[in-house]
Order: C-alpha cells, then sequence, then structure tokens
C-alpha cells in the first residue's frame, strides 16, 4: 500500500483522498491501486453508503503521472493495469460518488468527475484534459461520457481541443453541482456524501443503475480508448510531448 493515498472511514462515508501535494496529486501506479482497492473494499461494507473522492487544498489532480506516460511508452505502451483496475472500479461501484474538487483537475483528475453523481468545486477549480496536445486519445469513456453530458460540441472543446473549462464554465456543463470559496468544498462534500448516505441504500442503487445505464458499455468504451491510447503513447508526438514536460524550464 503507498501513503500517497489515504483511505478514511467516518460514519457511512468512505474518503478516498488522493495525498501527492508535492507533485500537483499526479496518479502513478500505486496511487492508481490503491484508489480502486478504496473504492472495491468499499462495496463490501453494508456501513458504507457513500465514497467521498479528495484531493489536496493545492489541487485535486494533475492527471496520471507523465515520467509514468514515458515509461510506458518506452515499453510495451500498455496503460498500467492499476490505471483499468480503477476505471473499472469508478464505473462497477456501487455506492455514489462525490468529489471535492480545489484547484486543477487535469487529465483523469478531470474524467474520473464524469463517473461521480455528485461534484463540488472550489471557485479557483480549473478543469482540462490536454489529451490530444500530449499525442494522445481521450481515456475513462470520456469520448462516450462527455459528448453526452455536455454536448457534441463542448465536448469537443475540452476534450480535443485541450481547452480548460473554469468553474462556472463546468457548471453551465454539468459537469459540477456547487461552487464554494476553496476551504469550504471539503465540508460541503461531505454534506452532500452525508446527505446521500442517509437515503434508503436500495432505492439509490436501483435508482443509480437505471440512469447510469450498462456499465458494459461504458467499459467497453474505456477498452477501446486504451487500445488507441496505446499506439498513441508510443507515437513521436506524445514522446516529444512528455520529454518537453520533463524538461520544461519554469
Ligand atoms: N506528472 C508528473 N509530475 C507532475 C505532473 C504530472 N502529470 N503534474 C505536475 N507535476 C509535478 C511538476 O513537475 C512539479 O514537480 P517539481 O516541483 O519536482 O518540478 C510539481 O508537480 C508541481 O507542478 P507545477 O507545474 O509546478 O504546479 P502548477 O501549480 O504550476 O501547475 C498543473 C499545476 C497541474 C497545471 C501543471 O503541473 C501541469 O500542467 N501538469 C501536467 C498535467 C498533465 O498534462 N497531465 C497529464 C494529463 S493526460
Amino acid at each position: 500500500m503507498t501513503d500517497l493515498v489515504i483511505i478514511g472511514d467516518e460514519g457511512p462515508v468512505r474518503t478516498v483522498r488522493m495525498n501527492r501535494p508535492d507533485k500537483k496529486n499526479a496518479l502513478t501506479l500505486p496511487m492508481y491501486d490503491a484508489m480502486a482497492e478504496g473504492l472495491e473494499s468499499a462495496a463490501g461494507q453494508p456501513a458504507l453508503r457513500c465514497v467521498l473522492i479528495a484531493g489536496a487544498s493545492n489541487g485535486f489532480c494533475a492527471g496520471n503521472d507523465i515520467g509514468d506516460f514515458l515509461a510506458m511508452a518506452m515499453g510495451s505502451g500498455a496503460l498500467g493495469a492499476p490505471i483499468l483496475r480503477f476505471l473499472y472500479a469508478l464505473v462497477r461501484c456501487d455506492l455514489p460518488l462525490v468529489a471535492a474538487v480545489c484547484g486543477n483537475a487535469v487529465g483523469v483528475g478531470t474524467t474520473m468527475l464524469l463517473h461521480c453523481d455528485h461534484v463540488v468545486a472550489a471557485t479557483d477549480a480549473r478543469f482540462a484534459t490536454p489529451f490530444v496536445g500530449l499525442g494522445l486519445v481521450p481515456e475513462a469513456a470520456s469520448s462516450l461520457l462527455a459528448p453526452r453530458l455536455m454536448g457534441e460540441r463542448r465536448a469537443f472543446s475540452l476534450l480535443v481541443m485541450g481547452r480548460p473549462l473554469s468553474a462556472d464554465d463546468a457548471k453551465a456543463a454539468g459537469l459540477i453541482n456547487t461552487i464554494v470559496a476553496a476551504d469550504a468544498v471539503e465540508a460541503e462534500a461531505m454534506k452532500a456524501a452525508r446527505e446521500i448516505a442517509a437515503l434508503p441504500p436500495q432505492g439509490i442503487l436501483a435508482s443509480r443503475r437505471l440512469m447510469r445505464g450498462s456499465p458494459d458499455e461504458i467499459i467497453k468504451r474505456i477498452d477501446a480508448e486504451a487500445e488507441l491510447f496505446k499506439t498513441r503513447l508510443q507515437s513521436a508526438e506524445a514522446r516529444a510531448a512528455f520529454e518537453a514536460f520533463m524538461t520544461r524550464k519554469r
């Protein structure tokens, strides 16, 4: 286990917190595994009714660790198994998912939100998916879920053009529910999680299954994206973008 993800239960709410603030919560393979474990193991515990995904006050998540991307690109190009495990866990999680977002949510930091049921964000939150600029393609079934949520045009701007969304834009696009001051995000998200947790669990389960549709369709899209991602990761475009990030001067 890694201490870069902290799992904690408070009454009926499990918190899965990314805890790598020095790297703005860029996700490494052990972090994906730990997050998947946090989601998967919550399902077997009847006392738990809701999962809250949180980051740090200086940033929700900077996406996949770019050094890890470079290592994958040098290898088989396949996305590490822990990444797919985490994405599948998001899809298959039968407990409602709430997220608390401060600062930047980049790449999977944004696409994981498409799987959440309720998202609270800070006024300074910024959502970006620079996949194409990195020579990659969208992942986490975002190519399916984002157009469905916000319409083709806005999804293209976000996923392909890489234009970030402010908190206001994200609210207008339906990606987040509530915007509050940064220091109120966690409390507001916990309040929503507790509100959800107080509802009849079987009613939530049935309603969620109706609303989310078939997990198979979403998993199939994740797999199709991962197949393309593999080729793109090994492209000269991607390698150049990763190397530029790793050696950038600030
Ligand atoms: N992978 C690896 N390291 C990352 C990272 C990532 N995805 N995102 C940030 N970091 C590291 C930085 O290299 C830096 O490390 P250093 O202090 O050792 O130099 C540290 O985290 C802080 O990042 P910094 O860029 O200084 O923070 P910022 O607040 O100015 O900007 C971001 C935050 C998230 C906007 C910016 O770091 C960024 O664009 N990161 C890359 C995001 C990305 O493209 N992810 C992949 C999506 S598919």
